[in-house]
C-alpha cells in the first residue's frame, strides 16, 4: 500500500505523506493559476490510495473527475515532462450530491439537526434575533421535539411569539418585531430553494466514507453551482458538512492514513462577515477534527482571505502564482512568501509571481511532522477529464446510484408543524366559544361547547379532557411530549456548531 501522494516534481518529487493528511492544507493562487486542477490531481491520488474525498464543485469543472481525461497535446507535454508513475486516462468512482436534489443524491437534514447557530447564520441574524433563535430551540429541545422542516420552525417560532408573556418569564425578553424578521428571513431563504435541504431522510454522514470495489476511495461531489449562487447558504451547508463530520466520527487520534479529505472550495466565503465567536468555533472544529481522522483543504484566491488561526493549523501547502498589481496586493505577496520555510536568499515573493499556469510553491510536512523547505513544483496533469461533466455520463452516475433510491423520496411525517397547527384549532374553536357564550345564554353555551368539544376530541383523537383546568401552554407541552417526546426518545445534546449530538 502507498504511503503516499506525488502531486509534482520540481528538483524532487512533491510528496505529501498520508499520514499527515489530517494535517490540513492550503490550495492558494490568482484565477486561472492551476487550484482546480491541482485538486483534482490530488483527489485522484487518494482515491487510488482508497481515501474518500468530499469535495463541493463551484464552478462544474470538478465533477468531470468521474470521466477519463484525454491525452492531448498539453497533457502529453506535461507527461512526457514530469513522467508520473502509471500515468494513464482514467475515470474515478463519484457520487454527486445536490442539496436541491436535481443534479445528485439529495442531501437533507432537519432543522433540529442543523441547530441554532448554523441556522443563524445562515439567515443573518442579529443578536437579538439569534437569541429568540435559541428560546425556540430551547422549547423544542427540552420537550425532546424534533422540529424537521421550515414549516416546523415557522411554526415553533409563532409558538414562541404566541406565548411570549408566559415564556418570558423563563426565557427572558421575546420581541414580536425580532420573530418577524427571522420569519421574514426564512421567507428569503425558500426563495433561494434553501427550503429542500430540511427534510427526511436525513443525509447519513458515513455514506461518504465508501470505497469501491477496487478499493478506490468515493469522490463524493457537492454539485454546488446553484448553491454558490448564495454564498450563505453554501458556507452554512459546508459547514454543517464539517460539523456533522466532527460530532460522529469516533476519536481515533492520528491514523495511518485519514477516513477523509474534505476541500472547502471558494474557502473565502466562510469568513465573510462572520462574528468573533462564530469564527472561534469554526477554528476549534478545524483543529479538533483531525483526530477524527478527517484532513481538511482550504481552496482560495488568496490566503490572507483565512484567519490566521486556521492558516497557522494548514500543515501541507500549495501556493500558485500570485499577482501583485496594487501596493496591497505586494504586501500579501510578501506576506505569503514569509509563510514558507526558506532558505537565505530565495527570493520567494518574486518567485510567486513568476509561477506559470500549473506550477507550484509547495511545502508539506515531513515524517517528523515539521514543515518542509519550500519548492518549486509542476503539478502532474490530471488522468480524469478537464472542463464539464458530460450530462448523459451525469444522468447515468445518478441513476446508477444506490444512495440515490435510499434518499430520493422524501418522508413527510408528522412533526411540530401539524402539532401546532392542531393548538391553533383549538384555541380558535375557544375563541369562537367565548364570543358564543357572552352572546348566548349561559346553557345553550354550554351545549355547544360540550358539542364541539366532542367533535374536536374525534378530529383529533387527543385524550384532553374538557374539564381540565391547565393552561393552553402546559397541554401544548404535555401533548407534544407525548407524541414527539416518544420519537426522539432521548435528551437533545448539541455539539460545538450546535447541531444534534447522536
Ligand atoms: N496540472 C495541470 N496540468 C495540465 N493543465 C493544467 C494544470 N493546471 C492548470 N492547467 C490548465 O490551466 C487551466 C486553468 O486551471 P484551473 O481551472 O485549475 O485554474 P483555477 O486556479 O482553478 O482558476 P479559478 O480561480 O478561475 O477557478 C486549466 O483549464 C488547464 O488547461
Ligand atoms: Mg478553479
Amino acid at each position: 500500500m502507498r504511503q503516499e501522494l506525488v502531486i509534482g516534481k520540481g528538483d524532487k518529487p512533491a510528496i505529501i505523506h498520508l499520514d499527515k493528511l489530517n494535517r490540513h492544507g492550503l490550495i492558494a493562487g490568482a484565477t486561472g493559476t492551476g487550484k482546480t486542477v491541482t485538486l483534482k490531481v490530488i483527489a485522484e491520488q487518494l482515491s487510488k490510495a482508497g481515501i474518500p474525498v468530499f469535495l463541493a464543485d463551484v464552478k462544474g469543472d470538478l465533477a468531470s473527475i468521474a470521466e477519463p481525461g484525454e491525452l492531448s497535446g498539453k497533457i502529453m507535454e506535461r507527461v512526457t515532462k514530469l513522467q508520473p508513475e502509471d500515468f494513464e486516462p482514467r475515470a474515478y468512482p463519484v457520487e454527486l450530491l445536490d442539496i436541491f436534489g436535481s443534479n445528485g443524491v439529495p442531501v437533507r437534514t432537519t432543522i433540529s439537526d442543523m441547530g441554532p447557530i448554523l441556522l443563524s447564520r445562515l439567515l443573518g441574524l442579529n443578536e437579538t434575533q439569534e437569541g429568540i433563535m435559541n428560546i425556540a430551540f430551547k422549547v423544542a429541545d427540552e420537550k425532546q421535539l424534533l422540529l424537521i422542516d421550515i414549516k416546523d420552525l415557522r411554526a415553533i417560532l409563532n409558538f414562541v411569539g404566541d406565548n411570549a408573556t408566559e415564556l418570558r418569564r423563563e426565557y427572558g425578553n421575546i420581541s414580536k418585531q425580532s420573530i418577524g424578521a427571522i420569519l421574514r428571513g426564512l421567507l428569503v431563504i425558500e426563495e433561494q430553494g434553501g427550503d429542500l435541504f430540511f427534510g427526511e431522510p436525513m443525509f447519513d454522514i458515513q455514506d461518504l466514507l465508501k470505497t469501491d470495489a477496487a478499493g478506490r476511495g468515493y469522490v463524493n461531489i457537492l454539485m454546488a453551482n446553484r448553491l454558490f449562487m448564495s454564498p450563505k447558504l453554501y458556507s452554512t451547508f459546508l459547514l454543517w458538512f464539517l460539523s456533522e463530520l466532527y460530532e460522529q466520527l469516533p476519536e481515533v487520534g492520528d491514523l495511518e492514513k485519514p477516513k477523509l479529505v474534505f476541500f472547502f472550495d471558494e474557502a473565502h466565503v466562510l469568513f465573510q462577515d462572520v462574528p468573533d465567536v462564530l469564527e472561534e468555533k469554526i477554528e476549534l472544529i478545524v483543529r479538533l477534527i483531525r483526530s477524527k481522522g478527517v484532513g481538511v483543504y482550504f481552496v482560495t484566491q488568496n490566503p490572507t482571505d483565512l484567519p490566521n488561526a486556521i492558516l497557522s493549523q494548514l500543515g501541507n501547502k500549495i501556493q500558485h502564482a500570485l499577482r501583485a498589481f496594487t501596493p496591497k496586493e505586494q504586501r500579501t505577496v510578501k506576506a505569503v512568501a514569509e509563510t514558507f520555510r526558506q532558505l537565505d536568499g530565495e527570493e520567494l515573493d518574486k518567485k510567486l509571481m513568476e509561477l506559470k499556469v500549473g506550477e507550484a510553491l509547495v511545502s508539506f510536512l515531513d515524517p517528523e511532522g515539521i514543515p518542509g523547505y519550500v519548492q518549486q513544483v509542476m503539478i502532474y496533469p490530471p488522468e480524469s477529464k478537464m472542463g464539464i461533466l458530460d450530462p448523459l455520463v451525469k444522468e447515468e452516475k445518478i441513476n446508477r446510484s444506490l444512495l440515490y433510491y435510499k434518499y430520493s423520496e422524501e418522508i413527510d411525517r408528522e412533526s411540530s408543524y401539524e402539532q401546532l397547527q392542531r393548538l391553533s384549532e383549538i384555541k380558535a374553536i375557544e375563541l369562537e366559544e367565548n364570543e358564543e357564550l357572552a352572546a348566548r345564554d349561559k346553557e345553550k353555551a354550554e351545549q355547544l361547547k360540550q358539542h364541539k368539544k366532542e367533535r374536536q376530541k374525534e378530529q383529533t383523537q387527543q385524550k384532553w379532557s374538557s374539564s381540565s383546568r391547565d393552561s393552553t401552554m402546559d397541554r401544548f407541552t404535555k401533548n407534544l411530549m407525548s407524541q414527539v417526546g416518544r420519537e426522539v426518545g432521548r435528551v437533545i445534546s448539541r455539539g460545538i456548531l450546535g447541531i444534534l449530538k447522536k
